[in-house]
């Protein structure tokens, strides 16, 4: 992975989207896959201010969610629809239409999964992938010990994970035990994969997931099996690496 390290997150999220935004620009009907979480929140945000003050056409962009909740009603403010929806969708001013999360409340979450798979696959894959990672080295929600040629599925979310995540709902108990969640195989078939990290609690699982033998016990280190990764992080993230 080429890594760069800036100072602040807010600075490696400004990097990140210009980076992106000027792939956009040279290529329109860009597939971009999006990431929820913390992580990527600042970099939607800056992308939406560049297009606002450059006048970036993102009209014929595609986005695709990494991954949804199994379970919560539609319209939860914390599914990663609406999450998608306020962060992207609207901050961007998308077409909802071509913009797409897995079906985390349908009645067949496993058949949810297997069209959100063959959706993909039609828009002809992602182009630029955007990742965070767990404190655990999961990417989507792809937890330790799941299969490096995955593909689009429902897994069962870790303790650490939904303890990681309790901070979005009441209590760890409301956060849901599933979700779909894209493969480590469908991951990394996107074209360039731009992984973000940022803060001290990220450390040890940017340098196992860089650094570290590729395992299943650390997802993430399936990015050393693609040929383009960049990874942006902030001081704290990068303290662990070599
Ligand atoms: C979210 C996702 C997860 C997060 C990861 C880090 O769509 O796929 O892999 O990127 O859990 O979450 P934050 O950014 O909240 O620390």
């Amino acid at each position: 992975a080429e890594v760069i390290i800036e100072r602040t997150p807010q600075a490696a999220s400004a990097r990140a989207a210009r980076h992106i935004a000027a792939t956009i620009a040279a290529r329109p009907d860009l597939v971009l896959g999006v990431a929820t979480g913390s992580t990527p929140a600042h970099l939607y945000r800056e992308l939406a201010r560049i297009r606002d003050r450059d006048g970036l056409d993102v009209s014929r962009l595609t986005v695709f969610a990494l991954d949804e909740y199994v379970g919560l009603p539609a319209g939860h403010p914390e599914s990663y629809a609406e999450v998608v929806r306020r962060e992207v969708t609207d901050a961007l001013g998308l077409d909802p239409s071509r913009v797409h999360v897995p079906d985390g409340s349908a009645a067949d979450p496993f058949a949810a999964a297997d069209e959100y798979e063959q959706r993909m696959e039609a828009a002809g894959g992602v182009d630029v992938q955007i990742l965070g990672i767990g404190g655990n080295g999961h990417i989507g929600f792809n937890e330790p010990g799941s299969s490096l040629r995955s593909r689009t599925r429902v897994k069962t979310l870790s303790r650490s994970t939904r303890t990681a995540n309790a901070r979005f709902f009441d209590e760890v108990d409301r956060v849901p035990a599933h979700c779909i969640t894209q493969g480590v195989g469908t991951i990394l078939d996107a074209g360039h994969l731009v992984l973000l990290a940022f803060g001290a609690g990220k450390a040890d699982a940017v340098a196992a997931a860089l650094e570290g033998p590729v395992t299943a016990s650390v997802p993430g280190s399936a990015l050393q099996l693609h040929p383009h990764v960049t990874a942006l992080l902030d001081d704290p993230a990068a303290a662990a690496l070599a």
